[in-house]
């Protein structure tokens, strides 16, 4: 019953580091009413070089009327995040724990690397950044599988102050190039080539192609540094010290199938990360820096259809990581975690790398995807691990669903305590089947709610503490403040559904978007002065819970990926055949939400068969697989305002076929709308 309150498993509860709504209040409260006495407590975890006094330690400004916003946190302190999350663990005795248990494509291939070994490689690799003259403040484009040298490589950059920008390696060289050149990125670190699932991806290639559209904007990227994964000439980098013998990831010829692949090489700008690696110093003298210097940039797609480069800084979001982490989690030194996102994500930064390194946490890194070599993959790789936390997205959940049952009861899942979900509203159908199926009735949900500009979780349920209600992210975590607000920016009060926002900034929060802070005032704080606009909307039930509904601006999210209508119909205006492309989301049973495109041809050109294949075709391309169109349409003419404003509104009763359009008394031509009801592929 979806309307049901589901309780925290009450042994859970015992234990929890949060395990009651009144404790929950409590911290909550006082994270907002005294947040320097909050975080100031958290922050002792970690090891400061120099600290932050009291009044220094939070200031912001999100009122547009009193000059530029800003978000400051601990000022004055300094520190090193590689440091806090490996010396640091490895002195209290963590040196030999596992951090990492890497699951690679195919079952036999996987490794594990310790805290100790982790601190090694990332030196290691922080004097090989340092050799191709990397300093800090420097940006390091990262476009890498889910391999074990992509944390090192972000922990190598934090090592020596550099700045890393991780591109998800299944967007297009197109894609890798546009945020290459945003951040002037010096360096870019890539593997030769990658399996995902039965499905090959040359990704030097792909890496090729953008260093020389890179060039032709006169930039240069002066050193690509190259994993070679395909066929490794040396062990992994768990595999030499850690008295376990493991086995020798990927070695060439995998399930039969063969790398062998023509790689092209530039002398002057290419080397292979293991031939690097070989001479380099094993240690490496962590640079200080201060509490408000960037961290990372993570690019997300902006209404405009240009990206945004999110920039999060060193202090708050280190404990802000870590305090999610820890909290939403409820992770104990012995359990197992373990989150499916890719690290090109924000989810697999903060709930990949930062979070479980700052607590000490063992998790799996997997580098496959759900239904390779079988759809029981995850429930094999959880009962393999014993993995006790267990994260993912929805988009997965509903995809696992449609498989069946026999598939999940064949494992032994008693290992999970909490389970996670994220990238999207879930829907109460598969929050019952993860709850009752997955987590066999005694796991929490935590239907976490957040955002890659948030930093870390902001809305969601703690596991020991929160009756969950399916479907419902729940309250805000410590530090937060949401409002809802009406269209006029009025605070709605108790029941009511509007825009969701906040009110003051977290520790997590983004400073800034790279390079450009007038476009972060303007895409974040101008539509409610006073307030962070996140782009959702939300309700909030009788009992205060928040019900995030999704985007209410011009974003489509599919299967998790946020991208922006801008961004699609700029790449489909580029065919020659085409005047004018309008898209919008069609709610999807998988992917949440799919592609619906409306394509106005220029006169004397076809719309056919070829011609929509070329169009999605083009998009794959251009932005990455995941964006494909599921549908294309011929649009003569698009709903449009005397003003000339496209009625998206329209259009997306037009996809799912609903008659029931509303008021178009607005539109410029009403017959158009019966035309393109005429036209719709399934009509
Ligand atoms: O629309 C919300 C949705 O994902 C958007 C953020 O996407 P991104 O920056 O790519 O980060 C995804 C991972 C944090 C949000 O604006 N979203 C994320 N989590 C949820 C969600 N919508 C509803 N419920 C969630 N739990």
């Amino acid at each position: 019953m979806a309307d049901r309150i589901y309780y925290p498993n009450a042994e859970l509860a015992r234990t929890a580091y949060c395990n009651s709504v009144e404790q929950y209040k409590q911290m909550h409260e006082k994270s907002i009413k005294h947040p320097e006495e909050f975080w100031g407590e958290i922050a002792k975890q970690f090891y400061w070089e120099t600290t932050s006094s009291n009044d220094k330690f939070f200031s912001y400004n999100f009122n547009r009327n009193d000059g530029d916003i800003f978000i400051k946190w601990m000022e004055g302190a300094s520190t090193n995040i590689s440091f806090n999350l490996l010396d640091k663990n490895v002195k209290c005795g963590n040196g030999d724990k596992i951090a990492f248990y890497w699951e690679g494509n195919d079952i036999e291939d996987y490794s594990r690397l310790t805290y100790r070994k982790l601190l090694e490689e990332t030196c290691k690799f922080a004097n090989v950044l340092k050799s191709k003259g990397v300093q800090k403040g420097d940006r390091v484009a990262i476009y890498m599988p889910m391999i074990l040298e992509l944390p090192i490589a972000m922990l190598a950059c934090t090592r020596i102050g550099a700045v890393h920008s991780v591109i998800f390696a299944g967007y297009s060289s197109d894609s890798l190039a546009e945020r290459v050149l945003d951040s002037k990125a010096k360096v870019l670190l890539t593997a030769d080539g990658v399996w995902r699932g039965p499905k090959f991806l040359n990704l030097k290639s792909i890496c090729d192609q953008a260093m020389a559209k890179v060039k032709s904007h006169d930039h240069k990227v002066e050193s690509c540094i190259v994993v070679s994964h395909l066929r490794r000439v040396t062990s992994p980098p768990g595999s030499t010290s850690d008295g376990e013998k493991t086995k020798n990831i990927n070695n060439g010829t995998t399930n039969g199938r063969s790398n062998e692949m023509n790689l092209s090489w530039d002398d002057d700008r290419d080397c292979w990360w293991h031939e690097e690696m070989e001479d380099a110093e094993a240690s490496c003298y962590p640079v200080w820096v201060a509490a408000e210097d960037p961290l990372f940039i993570l690019y997300t797609s902006g209404s405009t259809g240009k990206p945004k480069g999110v920039l999060h800084t060193t202090a708050g979001y280190l404990i802000y990581a870590a305090t999610t982490f820890k909290y939403v989690f409820d992770y104990k030194p012995n359990d197992i975690y373990w989150c499916t996102a890719d690290i090109g994500w924000i989810t697999g930064h903060t709930y990949v790398v930062y979070g479980p390194l700052a607590n000490a946490a063992t998790s799996v890194l997997f580098e496959g995807t759900p239904f390779y070599p079988q759809n029981d993959r995850y429930w094999s790789v959880i009962e393999k691990y014993k993995v006790s936390q267990f994260y993912t997205a929805p988009t997965a959940i509903r995809s696992l669903m449609k498989f069946g049952d026999d598939l999940i009861k064949k494992y032994n899942l008693r290992s999970l305590k909490v389970l996670g979900s994220v990238g999207e509203p879930i829907n109460s159908e598969a929050w019952l089947w993860f709850y009752n199926l997955i987590g066999q009735g005694k796991c929490s949900i935590a239907d976490t709610f957040w955002q890659t500009e948030t930093g870390g979780h902001v809305i969601t349920p703690l596991p020991g503490a929160t009756p969950m209600k399916p479907g419902s992210a729940t309250f805000p975590f410590f530090g937060v403040l949401p409002e809802l607000l009406d269209e006029d920016g009025k605070i709605i009060e108790g029941e009511g559904e509007g825009y969701l926002v906040f009110r003051q900034p977290w520790p997590g929060m983004m400073r800034s978007l790279y390079g450009n802070h007038e476009r972060f005032e303007t895409a974040y704080f101008d539509k409610f002065n006073g307030f962070y606009c996140t782009g959702d909307g939300a309700r909030r039930d009788a009992d205060g819970y928040f019900w995030v509904t999704g985007r209410i601006d011009d974003m489509l999210n599919v299967s998790g990926h946020l991208m922006s209508t801008a961004e699609v119909e700029s790449v489909l205006a580029e065919h020659t055949a085409v005047a004018e492309a309008a898209v919008v989301s069609k709610p999807h049973p998988i992917k949440g939400q799919c592609l619906y495109c409306f394509i106005t041809t220029n006169e004397g050109k076809n719309f056919d068969k070829q011609l929509q294949d070329e169009l999605k075709k083009k998009i794959r391309e251009r932005i990455g697989p995941f964006a494909q169109p599921d549908v294309v349409q011929h649009a003569p003419g698009l709903p449009k305002t005397r003003s000339g404003k496209i009625m998206r509104r329209i259009l997306r009763k037009i996809a799912i076929g609903d008659r029931n359009v509303g008021d178009t008394s607005t539109l410029a031509d009403e017959s158009v709308v019966d035309l393109l009801f005429q036209l719709r592929p399934n009509a």
